[in-house]
């Protein structure tokens, strides 16, 4: 039987990476429930065929529409956030709104309609990890954010667990790692240090660029959230994570050696408040209990062809550059 899903943030980063995903490996119909705020992109759901999926431009924080949307769908898979920390610490409001209200919102639909919910969220949840230190995030790691953004997104992922244990909301929720690869916001780390360098600008670290994120190729958080909608146990929670941790100088490296640039050529800047060390992902749960496993391992390759994206996808990203750098320009980034 063909699955009616509406995907909530699905013209953003993640979440239209998840539409085409499910358009090549599924026979799903889409519904995208998308406010176009900066972050999300028309053009990233462009040529997408239009008997499977349709859009709509709305708020999560809408209830009467949320209401009549997840009425009419089997799944919800609920992206829509504020998503970018810097951003948060600039002016947290509309955090709060879209990332505690708008899934409050949800669940109650959710919860009316009787439709299963899987919940997107981020290992920033936990806090972070020291440098040195052998363990790395699970399930069973308490909740310790450090920003808006986290403390945002600790906050739903807390009432998702409610809403199950009172409600009998039929949940999941997932907690992945940072991800890379095509149409993701020049705000955010490697697609900015892309553009810096295609618009011979220099590339901009943070600090000293020791911190340590766990990167994970978009289409690999598709794949094990499909996964986790199929057969996720209800109530549970799924780390996702590709083994992929790596300092910030490391990547920025790389990027500069795949584009030509001296290993020298960047800029410190001023770093960001409470900044988060490290994070890292053991994804044991998902990969042994529901069998997924990661297709990209090559983060080298995968850094090589985001950079060919960007470069041959200009008119993608171009119209959102110059505010961007205005804004981190006025932090001193
Ligand atoms: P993004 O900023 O690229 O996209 C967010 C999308 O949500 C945009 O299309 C935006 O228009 C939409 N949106 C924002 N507020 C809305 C509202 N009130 N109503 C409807 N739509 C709204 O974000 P992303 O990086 O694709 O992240 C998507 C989800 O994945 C978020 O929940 C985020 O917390 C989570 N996540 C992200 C990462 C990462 O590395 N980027 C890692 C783990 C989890
Ligand atoms: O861990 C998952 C999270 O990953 C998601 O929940 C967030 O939505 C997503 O934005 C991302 O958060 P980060 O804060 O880790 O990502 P960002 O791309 O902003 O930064 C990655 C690292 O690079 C971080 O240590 C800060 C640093 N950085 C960032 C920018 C924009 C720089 O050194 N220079 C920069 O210009």
């Amino acid at each position: 039987m063909t699955r009616k899903i509406l995907v909530t943030g699905g013209a953003g980063f993640i979440g239209s990476n998840f539409v085409h995903y499910l358009v090549a490996n599924t026979d799903d119909v889409v519904t995208v429930l998308d406010k176009f705020t900066y972050a999300g992109n028309e053009a990233s759901l462009a040529g997408l065929p239009a008997d499977r999926v349709r859009v709509v431009r709305g708020d999560i924080c809408d209830a009467e529409l949320v209401n009549e949307l997840v009425e009419a769908t089997d799944v919800v898979v609920h992206y829509a956030a504020e998503s970018h920390n810097d951003n948060s610490l600039q002016n947290p409001r509309p955090f709060l709104d879209t990332n505690i209200v708008g899934t409050y919102t949800l669940l109650e639909a959710v919860r009316r309609h009787e439709k299963r919910y899987h919940h997107i969220s981020t290992d920033e949840v936990y806090g972070d990890l020291e440098l040195d230190d052998p363990q790395r995030f699970t399930e069973q790691t308490p909740y310790h954010p450090s920003s808006p953004y986290s403390s945002t997104k600790a906050g739903s992922d807390l009432l998702v667990r409610a809403w199950v244990r009172s409600f009998d909301v039929q949940a999941t929720i997932s907690n992945c790692s940072n991800n890379y690869g095509p149409r993701q916001h020049v705000e955010k780390f490697i697609p900015r240090q892309i553009t810096n360098v295609i618009d011979g600008q220099r590339p901009k670290l943070y600090g000293e660029g020791l911190n340590v994120r766990d990167w994970i190729h978009a289409d690999d958080h598709s794949s094990a959230v499909l996964r986790i909608v199929e057969a996720g146990l209800i109530g549970e929670t799924y780390l996702i994570g590709a083994d992929g941790e790596k300092n910030n100088l490391e990547v920025l490296r790389l990027i500069l050696q795949a584009m030509g640039q001296p290993a020298d050529a960047f800029e410190h800047v001023v770093d960001r408040p409470g900044h988060d060390l490290r994070y890292a992902i053991d994804s044991t749960k998902l990969r042994t209990e529901l069998g997924w496993q990661p297709s990209f391992p090559d983060f080298e390759r995968g850094i090589v062809a985001t950079i060919d994206w960007y470069r041959n996808n200009e008119a993608w990203w171009r119209p959102q550059k110059a505010a961007t750098e205005a804004k981190y320009r006025e932090q001193g980034q």
